[in-house]
């Protein structure tokens, strides 16, 4: 993503837009990880629980099916156009939940919080330690953590097969990103989350690698490949570097073609499942 832009420019930009239209697309992609993130959770009873990060809600709407009437909860985003997407479902699952435009890192949540969850919006921080101190202010005693962020781009054939296809498109390679900037990688690194965390307050910090296979959606290449050349790092390119989105199209079709064959074509990925203590 640009350095340019903040993240309340970029996630209330064309790539909210992209992230509310596509919800639905995007959360059966993303499915696998909501009962990963609600493992921690179940067979207690939390009386506050918060999304950070939540998007169009996905993850706090399964939060509130998982704890019942009695948990109250609070999804937390950026993005104004997402956040319209989860008040949307919330209110067609009849479900009670309150959505807030703010930023995590002002810790823009009513604390005591008993369970702070998150599916992929905790790396997004331009200085993660003051964030994480005020999230962990605001939690209850022993309150828990349970998120999950992603590992390095090599480990994510979803991801970084499109992006390696269309480099030859390009007049130069693409400048090699800061590991550490806020963005889906940034916490990539974990050396670095399991520091970050218990400076800030967190105690059993734990980060447990989860390794399998995403589902890109479409029944045929076309379809797949035209979703992937508008998301994520493709997608990047072509605003940033003028890359032809016709011929990445091409190019990453016969990428997802050559690794996966028939549909359904499903991808490597690998994630952290990052747990802790308040
Ligand atoms: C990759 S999306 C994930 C959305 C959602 N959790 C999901 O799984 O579908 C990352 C989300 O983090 C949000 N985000 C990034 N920085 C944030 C911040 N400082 N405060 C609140 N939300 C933030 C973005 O607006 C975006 O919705």
């Amino acid at each position: 993503m640009p350095d340019v832009q903040t993240q309340e420019d970029y996630w209330n930009s064309e790539t909210g837009d992209f992230w509310a239209e596509e919800a639905d697309r995007l959360d059966a992609i993303l499915a696998p990880f909501l009962d990963l993130i609600l493992a921690p959770l179940k067979g207690e009873t939390y009386g506050h629980i918060a999304d950070l990060g939540c998007g169009a809600g996905a993850l706090t709407l399964a939060a509130a099916q998982q704890q019942g009437a009695g948990t109250k909860l609070t999804g937390l985003d950026l993005s104004g156009q997402m956040l319209a997407v989860a008040e949307q479902r919330a209110a067609a699952a009849g479900l009670s939940m309150t959505f807030v435009q703010g930023d995590a890192t002002a810790a823009e949540l009513d604390p005591p919080i008993d369970a702070l969850i998150s599916r992929f919006g905790i790396m997004f921080f331009e200085e993660p330690l003051p964030a994480y101190q005020k999230l962990h202010a605001k939690m209850a005693p022993c309150g828990l953590f349970s998120a999950v962020c992603w590992q390095e781009m090599l480990k994510n054939q979803w991801l970084s097969l499109p992006l390696q296809s269309v480099l030859p498109l390009l007049d130069a390679p693409p400048e090699k990103p800061d590991p550490h900037a806020p963005g889906p990688f940034a916490f990539a690194d974990k050396a670095r989350v399991t520091g970050i965390l218990p400076e800030a307050g967190f105690k059993e910090v734990a980060m447990e690698p989860w390794e399998g296979t995403l589902t890109l959606p479409g029944d045929t290449l076309e379809a797949a490949s035209a979703f992937m050349v508008y998301m994520g790092p493709v997608k990047s390119l072509i605003r940033e570097r003028g890359l032809d989105p016709e011929k990445a199209q091409t190019a990453v079709a016969k990428a997802i073609d050559a690794a996966c064959g028939a549909a359904p074509f499903k991808l490597g990925a690998a994630v952290w499942h990052v747990t802790a203590n308040a």
